[in-house]
C-alpha cells in the first residue's frame, strides 16, 4: 500500500525522468507559480535569508528563493534522490551564478546540519510523501535558528474538485487512487497540528487554491497519470478510464471545464 507512493523512491521509478520533467511543468504552470509565490511570501523569505528547502525536487521551489534572497542569502536544498538532484544542479546552475545554492543528498528525518543554522526551513508538497512527518518537521525545526520560520504546503486529495459529466466514476476513480498510492492522502488540513506538535509557535494557515478552466498541460498530466493508477489498481478498465479521459475533453470543448485543488499552507515561528 505505502510503497506504492512514487515520490517515496524515486530513483527506483522507471519514469522518473518524466516525473522530473511533471515537476518542472508544475513549476512552470502560471497559476502554480502565483500559488508558490503567495506561500513564499505568507512565509515570508527576505532579503539575506538562509533558506532550507526540504525535498527540493528539481529546484522549482530553490530558483524562486533564490530570488527572494539574492546575493547576501542562502539557499540550500535536500532531497533523498540523487537523479532529481542530479537534474536540480543543472536547472539551477544559472540561478547560482547569482545566489549562495547548495543541493545536497539528505533524508527529511537526518538533516546533516548543525542546530539553529537556517532562518527559515520549508517542504512543498513534500510532507504528503514521508512516512515519518513528525520526524521530518522535528528536524526541520531543529536547523532552524529561534524566531526563524518553518513552513509546510501540501495538496489536500480530499479538497479536489473536476467538472466531469459522470461524477460517481469521476469520485470512484479519484478518491480510489488516492487511498491506494498514498499513506495520507488528506495531508494538507493535518499540516497546522504537525507543527504545533513539534513545538513551533504563532502557527498560520493559508488555504489556497490552484484552479484551471482551460485543462493546462500539467492538469491534463496529472488527470491521465490517474487514469492509468485506476486501472492499474484494478478501479476500472481501460476503456472506462479512456471514456473518463474523454468526458474532461467535451467539458473543454463546451467551455465548462473547472479543476481546483486546495493546498494548505501552514507557517510556526522557532521559540
Ligand atoms: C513532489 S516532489 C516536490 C519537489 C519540490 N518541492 C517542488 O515543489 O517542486 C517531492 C520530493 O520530495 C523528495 N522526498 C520524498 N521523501 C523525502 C524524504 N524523506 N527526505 C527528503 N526528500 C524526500 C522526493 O524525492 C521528491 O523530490
Amino acid at each position: 500500500m505505502v510503497e506504492r507512493d512514487p515520490w517515496r523512491v524515486l530513483d527506483a521509478q522507471p519514469n522518473v525522468r518524466t516525473m522530473i520533467a511533471g515537476l518542472e511543468a508544475r513549476g512552470a504552470t502560471p497559476a502554480q507559480m502565483r500559488l508558490r509565490r503567495r506561500f513564499l511570501r505568507f512565509l515570508p523569505v527576505r532579503r539575506g535569508d538562509r533558506v532550507l528547502e526540504v525535498g527540493c525536487g528539481s529546484g522549482v521551489v530553490v530558483r524562486d528563493l533564490a530570488a527572494l534572497v539574492g546575493r547576501r542569502g542562502e539557499v540550500v536544498g535536500v532531497d533523498r534522490s540523487r537523479t532529481v538532484l542530479s537534474a536540480a544542479r543543472r536547472l539551477c546552475r544559472p540561478a547560482a551564478a547569482r545566489t549562495r545554492i547548495t543541493l545536497r543528498h539528505a533524508e527529511g528525518g537526518r538533516l546533516p546540519f548543525a542546530a539553529r543554522r537556517f532562518d527559515v526551513a520549508l517542504a512543498v508538497t513534500v510532507i504528503l510523501h514521508v512516512a515519518d512527518a513528525a520526524a521530518v518537521v522535528g528536524e526541520m525545526a531543529r536547523v532552524t535558528r529561534p524566531g526563524g520560520r518553518i513552513g509546510l504546503q501540501d495538496q489536500d486529495f480530499g479538497m479536489l474538485a473536476v467538472t466531469h459529466p459522470d461524477r460517481e466514476l469521476t469520485d470512484h476513480v479519484l478518491d480510489g487512487v488516492v487511498r491506494h498510492l498514498y499513506e495520507e492522502p488528506y495531508s494538507g488540513r493535518r499540516l497546522p497540528g504537525l507543527l504545533r506538535a513539534a513545538g513551533l509557535e504563532r502557527v498560520r494557515l493559508l488555504t489556497d487554491f490552484f484552479q484551471d478552466t482551460t485543462l493546462e498541460p500539467w492538469t491534463k498530466t496529472f488527470l491521465e497519470r490517474r487514469a492509468a493508477y485506476a486501472v492499474e489498481f484494478g478501479l476500472v478498465d481501460a476503456a472506462t478510464a479512456q471514456q473518463w479521459l474523454d468526458g474532461f475533453s467535451a467539458q473543454v470543448a463546451a467551455g465548462s471545464f473547472v479543476f481546483t485543488m486546495t493546498y494548505y499552507g501552514a507557517v510556526g515561528l522557532k521559540p
